[in-house]
């Protein structure tokens, strides 16, 4: 007996809108006991801005969940206390350790109520904080989306979010499209399969063109200066000010430091759906393709392993970590388009699904690049040629990646070292990771279940000709690259390192 294909409805996701919610995100509580909470959030650049929000907050009465009825008051809720949260913790010269028991504990219920940790996530930055600016115009339109919250009402800060929301919307309609397909391979009709894989492919071209749109109206430097810093968790974030971690104050009397990812990208269930439904599997970061490989794909997808990728899950809605992980189960295309070798459109369209995903994946990597690694190493080159005073003023994320400190993107590695000597040669691999190399095996992971050989070579080709001398890697002196230093730099859920040899837009 196979297991019965995941319904929409159960894990409150929309036929038309995806995992962006049904009913739009709300502009405000309904309400009027949560006045000091809108209050606060229509505030929040001003008081960020005058460094007033800690005390305001600290002065706030710890106001309870009981008046929140419907999904979209708590959604709202999170969204607005997530904000006041980041803002509290990371709107100071220096980083917050705590969160005082006016947002700790309201934030604790709703994050329990919700599914969600209780730190900003895609979904509290995303996925419910937008509205559209004509009610009658879809939102899968960048020109009719605004934000409700932001740190800094920067339009930088409203387009990096809005860029995000526009593909969910744009992407939407995938999901009961392949769910259709996967019925369709159960009956054997490889013709709707095909149409749906056709439809597929068309719209992921779609979400890469509204991809590279961030490249409109989000400034770089503003986004790696002024908005990434308020994004930041409190995982691996000691040179950024946290060592331990940040307290919410619940009054439990039990009060442990806790430590979350920041809010990314990378919690974006679209973008899961679409591996779990092509059959791409993502290894752990550093673990190469083994031979036994093609052994794994008998039966259906293959089982998640822990990994970044994985990982990333537990700060989606648990409704949409849930349906992530009930389509892998049921997930049957790869093996239905492998059982069909000879017939060629089917064959073509499933490998077209890949090529466009690893598109989409090459410009999120050029988008990396130009957004956090380059303006990293120029806080690096000129942090050296600076004094420690003139540059430790302000301590925050965007700060804390001039630090050339080797670590691994995630705490349990980062924690390997008890002497406290993280040597920079042992961070690369399977313990620490550099983050263009992860995005680069994400990337290369995309294309590996094609199924001619064309595309297998197509997608796996080096763009780059590696250790080659270029503008931003620097030139050789004789044969040996000039700078081949390792770099931590802060991504936005993930620590990473980076080399300083490779790099450059035009590189990956
Ligand atoms: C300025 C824009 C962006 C920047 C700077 C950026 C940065 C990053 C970084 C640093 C990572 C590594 C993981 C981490 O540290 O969080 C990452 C991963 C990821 N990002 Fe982005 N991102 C941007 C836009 C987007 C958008 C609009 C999407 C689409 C919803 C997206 C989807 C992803 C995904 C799915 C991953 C996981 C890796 C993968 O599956 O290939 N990113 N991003």
């Amino acid at each position: 007996m196979l297991p019965p294909i995941p319904l929409l409805a159960d894990y409150g996701i929309s036929p038309t809108h995806g995992f962006l919610p049904d009913t739009l995100p709300l502009t405000r509580l309904p309400d009027p006991y949560y006045n000091k909470w809108e209050a606060i959030a229509a505030n929040l650049q001003a008081l960020i801005l005058s460094k007033r929000l800690r005390g305001v907050v600290d002065r706030l009465p710890v106001l309870s969940t009981i008046g929140l009825e419907h999904d979209a008051e708590w959604r709202r809720a999170y969204s607005l206390l997530t904000f006041m949260a980041h803002g509290y913790i990371w709107g100071g010269d220096s980083p917050s350790d705590r969160l005082p028991p006016s947002i700790a504990v309201p934030l604790l219920e709703v994050s329990r109520h919700l599914e969600v940790p209780p730190v900003a996530t895609y979904a509290s930055l995303c996925l419910w904080n937008f509205k559209p600016l004509f009610i009658d115009e879809d939102i899968d339109n960048l020109e009719n989306l605004a934000t409700l919250n932001t740190f800094t009402g920067a339009i930088d800060e409203s387009w990096f979010y809005l860029v995000s929301v526009a593909m969910e919307a744009r992407g939407g309609p995938i999901i009961s499209l392949m769910l259709s397909a996967i019925a369709a391979a159960r009956e054997n009709d490889a013709v709707t399969v095909t149409r749906c894989l056709h439809g597929f492919a068309e719209r992921l071209d779609d979400i890469t063109t509204l991809l590279v749109r961030m490249h409109e109206s989000c400034n770089p430097t503003v986004f790696y200066h002024r908005i990434r810093p308020f994004l930041a968790g409190s995982k691996n974030m000691a040179d950024a000010g946290l060592p331990n971690g940040v307290v919410y104050e619940d009054g439990s009397g039990n009060e442990p430091f806790r430590q979350y990812a920041g809010g990314s990208n990378a919690q974006s269930s679209l973008i899961q759906f679409f591996d779990v439904v092509l059959g791409i599997q993502h290894r752990p970061t550093g673990e190469k393709r083994h031979p036994g490989v093609e052994s794994e794909r008998q039966g259906h997808a293959p089982p998640p392993k822990h990994n970044f990728i994985m990982e990333m899950r537990r700060y989606m809605p648990g409704p949409h970590a849930r349906f992530l992980s009930d389509v892998q189960a049921v997930a049957n295309i790869r093996d239905f388009v492998e059982s069909h070798r000879s017939n060629r459109p089917l064959c073509l369209a499933y490998d077209a699904c890949l090529s466009m995903l690893s598109a989409l994946r090459d410009k999120h990597i050029a988008i990396v690049t130009r957004y956090i690694v380059l303006p990293s190493r120029e806080v690096r080159a000129r942090s050296r040629s600076r004094s420690p005073e003139a540059t430790r003023r302000k301590v925050n994320l965007a700060t804390a990646s001039r630090q050339p400190q080797g670590i691994a993107y995630d705490a349990h590695a980062a924690a390997s070292k008890p002497d406290g000597h993280n040597k920079q040669s042992n961070l690369k691999g399977t313990g620490g990771t550099a983050l263009i190399s992860f995005l680069k095996q994400a990337r290369d992971e995309t294309g590996e279940p094609a199924i001619e050989q064309w595309a297998q070579r197509f997608m796996s080709r080096q763009i780059r000709t590696e250790g080659q001398g270029d503008f931003f890697a620097g030139k050789e002196e004789n044969g040996a690259p000039v700078h081949t230093e390792e770099v931590e730099v802060k991504g936005l859920a993930g620590t990473w390192t980076i080399d300083d040899e490779v790099g450059g837009i035009c590189n990956y």
